[in-house]
């Protein structure tokens, strides 16, 4: 491209560029380009204000002639390498050359038909729910629910899911969802431990459990000295708790009640693991006395994606609450007295606890979450039993034909999977492949299963029966027919599904989903309406910017979206042959690959499905790595106070002890204590965490110091990466002398928040941890897996269909394209705190007055002054038609921005007009001209029922309240409630839909 660099190149708008200005230039489409250069190149697209006048004002506010000097003044000299990245192309595919790749990529996947169960199944997403929620921005681009108001349509939506998962496990409380149903595994039992306050360190694993299931249990009883019993012991003193699948992973259904008595007379809790397709129709775990019910409802209308992403739901009785893992949406009221919904108990969610949490779960599986519960919705309940019939009855069919043929059926009871002895279950399952296409489960050496599911036809149970009668003794082998299937469903009286045969002693009585809400929108028409109903109360990136800081809310590009919906990444089975999943492990290998050279470490693992289990996945290496190296004793991690919740949760996750580190008034981390508490814990100094840029929003000059130290004293180092959207291209962990680095690909590579989740927290390592990245029990991973820690998820690289949003988006941008990211990350932010400084106080900056990709807006002052706290200014900007940024975190009475570089010059200007006017309307307070309490920040914000019904009698016009800024008469998302009232909600705990009899119209 050195051709290029002199020329003056013309960007989006038609200015003039500059190219000696903007490195990296070519990722700008040129009126000067040859005609055969491309259109549709993508950086221009992503980053927001490239354009050459944009750019050039940015700079001039900042006082610097290039984005290099800003950069200069931004990254410590010591760390700032701009080691060029081997990320290909290094120019960025163009959208058209990225999608043609994918294609390719897709090819090499065989998608075939799968019916290999043990917690995955194929399902048939309804159209309207895949177009308008899993590829809809306004559901997928959401954040988490923090500020209700402008979050009421998943908040609802969230309670669906609740109400579905407690009615069907007749369970009292369900959380939004958990990551999958092998952690989910794991915080069951983690749930009975401490129940126990973790004197008993017995757990029963019952062999009814799927094995992956079992590996993660086992994976995290380990750090506690947890022991896992597949035998019930005679002496039941020790035992805290148990586990069993229902239906279990061979097939059978069995009563629980026997082994729920033993676990509860012996002072435990039992957990059963479930479906709920088959809830619909067999009894609730509730029945045979279950503390805690959990599973995957990836059945209900979520492709199996390679292994995810889908919600894990996780019920309990309602003594459990408070110890709930996860996020619980509950009902409270607002200002004007209605109802209205929002995350309960949030005090509770137990990574706020930090080292004294049970759990790390942070981000969860909302999006999912969503499409579970709007299936249920779409369905509704007589729906979803008919499904559940046709696969039982079905089920049934395959069962009798093949006892006909004269194969022994495992399993006696049976909801969707029937288990078959065979001579050699290899040749069984290489068979189906080789002449049906089909993939069937290996049990054992003897044993295949079969599961059945939403999607299946009679011609796909001929094939299946057709599999071993082609495989019998007899011969000629029986020649399986239709009209065979047929008669045999007649002759067993099976012929209509309401005739499904369930067996009277699981059947389930009464009614299910007796909620207004799962019985309303059975049309396409109903349903698209309560849909769009919904999406239309929240804030999204589709309204405006969501500047959270640490949370990087930034473009998530439908070029990278759109393969997510293609079947060759949907529709594979995570255990397919790995010969099946070519086109993934291409994929996988080339994100490794990349994601390795970004954070300058040697090898990456995909598993984790979210940061904070990345974190507990990154300590776990790390203690695999010290116990293989002689390190056993060391099991101090050290801390920054600043640091995000997690890193303590996850550190006691992990079996650490914390030891904080302080930090200095300038908001840097406090090298004489760290020097101090190193060399306190020498002996058992494990590793210490700390995230860079730090939480405070700056980089700190001294991080090489600090890395140097801990290593010193033996210790290893991770790095948090949920910040490393400020480092890539010019600085990395690697670089610098990290050892282990989670990233957030919610964060920086694109992946949407989903509303809260779903996620995804690879690691990334030096060689000497590579031997101990998780492996699976089921799939054989590539590599030595001899040392691997047992997995932290159920699938072996976690959710693996959105890995294609991060691989595109890094494939998209090219190693120039994603430097030059990072750069306008910066930039954003400080000219954001530029225009912000004379009107807020900006909290920590470096010694140039910089900060990195975000800051901290300071109103402590204000409480004083005004009596508004950061809550009146998060909840004003809803006015605003913004959403607030990060609230009251890392500092207390603070407001934390992170504009992202996919915001324009534009919008940022917007956002910053919104913070300034607020300003004033504060000054008002302060002046005297408004009451300290009635005025517009405290009753902010301002629906239109606030606004339009009853009197005005407010010290302010609607018109200041409504559009204090002139562009909202044109533009502007309505909060849909005013105020919530939090405490209320708490106090009135409330987490399922009414009753039918109280709910209120919907459409009221
Ligand atoms: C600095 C930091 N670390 C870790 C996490 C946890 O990531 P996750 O929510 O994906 O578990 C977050 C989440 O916001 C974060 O901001």
């Amino acid at each position: 491209m050195s051709g290029m660099q002199s020329l003056r190149i013309i960007g989006p708008k038609g200015f003039r560029i500059s190219a000696q200005k903007l490195a990296g230039s070519s990722l700008i489409w040129s009126r000067k380009s040859s005609i055969f250069a491309p259109t549709d190149t993508y950086a221009r697209r992503h980053i927001g204000s490239l354009d050459e006048n944009d750019t050039e004002h940015m700079l001039n506010t900042l006082g610097y002639a290039s984005i290099d000097a800003l950069v200069a003044a931004v990254v410590p000299k010591k760390i700032l390498t701009r080691r060029p990245l081997r990320v290909k192309p290094a120019e960025g595919f163009t959208e058209s050359e990225l999608t043609k790749r994918l294609k390719e990529i897709a090819a090499k996947n065989a998608v075939l038909r799968s019916y290999i169960g043990t917690g995955y199944y194929g399902t048939i997403v309804p159209p309207v729910i895949q177009r308008n929620i899993l590829e809809c921005p306004e559901w997928y681009t959401s954040y988490t629910p923090y500020q209700p108001e402008i979050s009421q349509g998943r908040l609802e939506s969230l309670l669906n899911y609740q109400s579905l998962v407690t009615d069907l496990t007749g369970m009292s409380i369900a959380n939004a969802s958990l990551l999958d149903e092998g952690s989910a595994a794991a915080e069951a039992m983690l749930l009975s431990f401490h129940s126990t306050r973790g004197k008993k360190k017995t757990y029963y694993v019952d062999p009814s459990v799927h094995p992956q299931t079992l590996a993660c249990i086992e994976s995290r009883a380990s750090v506690f000295g947890i022991n896992i019993v597949g035998e019930l012991p005679e002496n039941d003193k020790d035992l805290f708790g148990a586990v069993a699948q229902y239906p279990a992973t061979d097939g059978s259904v069995n009563d629980w009640s026997a082994l729920s008595g033993r676990v509860h007379a012996a002072g435990g809790l039992f957990a059963v693991a479930s479906d709920l397709l088959a809830l619909t129709v067999l009894k609730p775990p509730s029945e045979f006395e279950a503390d805690i019910v959990f599973g995957s409802s990836q059945r209900f209308g979520v492709p199996m994606g390679y292994g995810g992403p889908h919600a894990a739901f996780f019920a309990a009785s309602d003594s459990h609450k408070r110890k709930l893992p996860g996020r619980l949406v509950g009902l409270s009221k607002d200002r004007l007295g209605d109802d209205a919904y929002r995350l309960a108990l949030q005090t509770r969610e137990q990574h706020i606890r930090r080292e004294k949490a049970t759990s790390n779960i942070c981000t969860a599986q909302a999006l999912l979450a969503n499409m579970a519960a709007m299936y249920a919705v779409y369905h509704g309940p007589k729906g979803l039993e008919a499904i559940a019939n046709r696969v039982y009855s079905i089920a049934t069919v395959f069962a009798f034909e093949l006892q006909k043929l004269g194969f022994n059926v495992v399993n006696q009871t049976w909801f969707d999977t029937i288990t078959i002895r065979t001579l050699d279950a290899d040749k069984v399952l290489a068979h189906a492949v080789a002449q049906y296409g089909i993939n069937l489960r290996k049990v054992n050496e003897t044993d295949v299963s079969v599961s059945m599911d939403e999607t299946i036809t009679k011609e796909d149970l001929v094939d299946l029966i057709s599999v071993f009668s082609t495989l019998s003794n007899e011969s000629p082998a029986a020649v399986i027919t239709q009209d065979s299937v047929d008669e045999l469903a007649n002759k067993l009286g099976i012929s209509s599904i309401s005739a499904a045969p369930i067996p009277s002693q699981f059947k389930r009585g009464g009614k299910i989903l007796n909620y207004k809400v799962f019985n309303n929108y059975h049309t396409e028409t109903e349903m698209l309406r309560y849909i769009h109903y919904l999406q239309s109360k929240d804030l999204s990136l589709a309204n405006s910017m969501i500047p959270l800081g640490s949370c990087t809310m930034k473009l998530n590009a439908t070029t990278q979206m759109a393969p997510l919906s293609w079947p060759e990444f949907g529709s594979l089975h995570p255990f397919v042959p790995r010969d099946q999943a070519n086109g993934y492990t291409e994929l996988i290998s080339e994100l490794e690959a990349d994601l390795a050279d970004i954070t300058g470490l040697d090898a990456t693992s995909l598993q984790p499905n979210s940061g904070a289990q990345g974190e507990y996945t990154g300590l776990r290496v790390i203690r695999a790595y010290l116990d293989a190296t002689g390190g056993s004793h060391r099991n101090v991690c050290l801390i920054p106070v600043s640091a995000h919740g997690t890193n303590p949760a996850s550190a006691a996750m992990a079996g650490m002890k914390v030891v904080a580190i302080k930090c200095t008034a300038q908001g840097e981390l406090d090298i004489a204590d760290l020097q101090a508490k190193a060399e306190k814990h020498k002996d058992e100094l494990a590793a210490i965490m700390m995230t860079y840029p730090s939480t405070f929003g700056v980089f700190e000059p001294r991080v090489r110091d600090a890395i140097d130290i801990v290593h010193n004293y033996g210790g290893q180092v991770y790095m948090d990466g949920a910040n490393m959207n400020a480092q890539i291209g010019l600085c990395s962990p690697g670089d610098m002398g990290v050892d282990v680095c989670h990233l957030n690909l919610h964060k920086t590579f694109c992946i949407p928040h989903g509303g809260g989740g779903p996620g995804m927290g690879p690691i990334c390592v030096k060689s000497h941890l590579e031997p101990f990245l998780p492996g699976h029990p089921v799939v054989t991973m590539a590599g030595d897996k001899s040392a691997a820690i047992q997995p932290v998820s159920a699938a072996p690289w976690g959710s693996a269909s959105i890995l294609t949003i991060s691989w595109a988006y890094i494939k998209l941008m090219g190693g120039k394209g994603i430097t030059k990211s990072t750069e306008y990350a910066l930039l954003n932010a400080n000219y954001m705190a530029e225009r912000l400084k004379n009107h807020y106080p900006i909290l920590y900056t470096n010694s140039q007055g910089r900060c990195a990709h975000e800051f901290i807006v300071d109103v402590r002052g204000m409480k004083e002054t005004a009596d508004i706290e950061p809550i009146d200014v998060a909840k004003r900007l809803q006015d605003y038609g913004f959403h607030a940024p990060t609230m009251s975190w890392p500092v207390a009475g603070t407001l934390m921005i992170e504009p992202t570089e996919s915001e324009s010059l534009a919008e940022l200007d917007r956002f910053c007009d919104a913070l300034i006017s607020i300003r004033k309307e504060i000054r008002q307070i302060e002046d005297g001209e408004q009451p300290r309490e009635n005025n517009v920040l405290k009753n902010s914000p301002h629906s239109l029922k606030d606004l339009l019904t009853g009197e005005w009698d407010r010290p302010y016009s609607r018109e200041q309240a409504a559009f204090p800024l002139p562009h909202l008469k044109e533009r502007k998302l309505w909060p849909t409630v005013t105020r919530l009232d939090d405490a209320y909600g708490d106090l009135n705990l409330f987490c399922t839909c009414e009753p039918p009899a109280l709910e209120p119209e919907i459409h009221s």
